[in-house]
């Protein structure tokens, strides 16, 4: 496995495995302190792709200046151990100064879809998630990138970056990764207190609890929300609620029924660490 630290290491990487034949690179985008999430899109990237390339880089632009960009976990050389048993063809771990040099100047800001659910509590964040993003993508030139459901906002929001920028990359999503009660796979979960931790499964218990309520029938976000709230309080004393919203899949807002596919997305901020997860629901076959 290579490790490229510099822009032009790893694309001289990427460049050397096409010549040697390689037609599909494949880039899972990370911010290290890897866990089974990441390597389900390892996973992906290694089956569908010639050759993986996994970036690490705690990128401290999408961090706001009350956020966790110091306590945010880093076990970079675990994280390098890791990906070479999982047979990753080359990591990036460039260091800050390589992608944002004295006199860095330019934000990629994608309008509208970074106002709702985390944009409007992290202002800042997209530009940041965005901005390092194209420059992921112009470094190592993907053609599929690898993205997790658990971060549904990003994921939309940077297929539409490289729908109007016209990246020439495919954005692949892939399904959340749940520990044995639910608990959606993050680094963040690291952070977290004991006590903590048995409430934060109560996220994925209030978004069950959303999708049964759309599925026999209830239709009103406002009284599904509230359902959600409650479920929340009740099982997560120590979490600060920042949103529950039902919410188009694509356009991201929300929807006056939920009479079509919908996607419920929460978010919890508890002492040690702010907690997103989310979930599509359809409706059952036949229903209105
Ligand atoms: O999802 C993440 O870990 C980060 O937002 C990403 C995509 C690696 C950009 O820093």
């Amino acid at each position: 496995m290579k490790r490229a630290r510099t822009i032009a290491e790893i694309r001289a990487a990427v460049a050397e495995a096409r010549r040697r034949g390689a037609q599909k690179v494949g880039l899972v985008a990370t911010m290290g302190a890897l866990h089974d999430g990441h390597y389900s899109l390892i996973d992906a990237a290694r089956r569908d792709c010639d050759f993986t390339v996994v970036s690490i880089f705690v990128n401290p632009t999408q961090f706001g200046p009350d956020e966790d960009y110091r306590r945010y976990p880093r076990a970079l050389e675990a994280d390098v151990a890791g990906c070479q048993s999982r047979g990753v063809d080359a990591v990036f771990t460039p260091e800050v100064c390589e992608l944002y040099p004295e006199g860095f100047a330019t934000t990629v800001h994608v309008a509208g879809l970074t106002e709702r659910l985390c944009g409007a509590f992290r202002p800042g964040h997209f530009d940041g998630v965005c901005t390092v993003v194209a420059k992921l993508f112009n470094t190592v030139g993907p053609d599929v990138a690898y993205f997790g459901e658990k971060d549904y906002q990003q994921a939309i929001v940077v297929r539409r970056m490289v729908a109007d920028l016209d990246m020439q990359v495919r954005v692949e999503v892939c399904p959340t990764v749940r520990e044995k009660l639910g608990l959606a796979m993050s680094t963040r979960n690291a952070c977290l207190s004991a006590e903590e931790r048995a409430q934060a499964g109560a996220l994925y218990e209030s978004l069950e609890l959303a999708r049964r309520l759309i599925q026999e029938g209830g239709r009103s976000p406002a009284e599904i929300t509230q359902a959600v709230r409650a479920h929340l309080a009740a099982k997560a004393p120590l979490g600060t609620i920042d949103y529950v919203e039902i919410v188009d899949p694509d356009s991201l807002s929300n929807v006056e029924l939920a009479e079509r596919p919908v996607v419920v997305a929460v978010a919890v901020r508890f002492p040690a660490a702010r907690l997103i997860d989310n979930m599509r629901v359809d409706l059952p076959e036949g229903g209105d």
